[in-house]
């Protein structure tokens, strides 16, 4: 789904699409794209659609709506304890939402703007996300506060896919807590439903962790094979995050019908 003419462009959160500044939408879908590309080239190889999602850890809301994007999805949860993030993602919301509505104006009125160069393809992208119905729903019912740690009141057997991406290793070695974190996936996703991570698994001279291990207990049934590649961040100062340098690996797991 990520077009070619995005795919190949290095540093392309950094770009302004002329005549079009870089607006909320544009941000997230860049920035949950492109400093993710890994992980979105990685999800989208091996889960090509999703109607509803659940993003464990979500911060800011970035990561929520590149997925939503990325797999086509019309429904989310986002879930991170961070309150400051939860506001950010609620605000991010609310902006994507006002400038969906103005695309839609802006189409309804100038019809010939529309081409095809990326410009305009990808104010016509943002015209088909607000016709998905995420933007309509309440920002307070899709990023929520709370612990994953802990059990939450999210809906059983419900989204087709649960992501974490870089959380259950701020947790470990908290080991009850990982797997309180891997179970709830486990049950809010539906029958045959994904459950799906990509962790740092090693870094430092702390000992490899064995997520593989975690996910069976819960009694998920591993989907693909788990894959290696090293890793390397600079840190979220503003969370306390500092920089990891080690081994990150990617899971993906499936619920097994009863
Ligand atoms: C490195 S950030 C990753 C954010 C996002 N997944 C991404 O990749 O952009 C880790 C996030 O996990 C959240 N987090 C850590 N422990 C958590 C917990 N027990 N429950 C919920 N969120 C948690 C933090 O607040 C932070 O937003």
């Amino acid at each position: 789904m990520i077009p070619e003419q995005l795919r190949n462009l290095e540093g392309a959160h950094m770009i302004n699409f002329d005549p079009y500044p870089v607006t909320p939408y544009l941000h997230a879908i860049m920035e949950g794209l492109f400093y993710r590309k890994e992980l979105y080239d990685w999800i989208t190889t091996h889960i090509e659609q999703a109607e509803s999602i659940a993003t464990f850890g979500c911060a800011g809301g970035e990561e929520t709506f590149a997925f939503l994007w990325a797999l086509g999805a019309s429904e989310a949860i986002g879930i991170d304890k961070d309150e400051g993030s939860i506001k950010r993602a609620r605000e991010l919301h609310s902006a994507i939402l006002a400038e969906t509505n103005k695309s839609l104006r802006d189409m309804t009125h100038q019809p010939e703007s529309v081409s095809t160069n990326v410009s305009d393809w990808w104010n016509t992208r943002v015209v088909d996300f607000g016709r998905t119905g995420i933007l309509k729903q309440d920002p307070k019912d899709i990023f929520v506060v709370g612990d994953i740690t802990q059990p939450t009141n999210l809906l059983s057997n419900h989204y087709d896919i649960a992501l974490v991406e870089y959380v259950l290793y701020h947790i470990w070695p908290n080991e009850n807590g990982v797997r309180q974190a891997i179970a709830e996936m486990a049950r809010i996703v539906k029958p045959a439903g994904i459950v799906a991570a990509l962790e740092v698994v090693q870094y430092g001279d702390n000992p490899r962790v064995n997520f593989e291990t975690l996910f069976e207990q819960t009694g998920l049934r591993q989907l693909f094979p788990t894959e290696e590649f090293p890793h390397k961040s600079e840190g979220l100062p503003q969370l306390n995050i500092a920089p990891v340098s080690g081994i990150a690996a990617t899971y993906i797991y499936q619920k097994v019908e009863s």
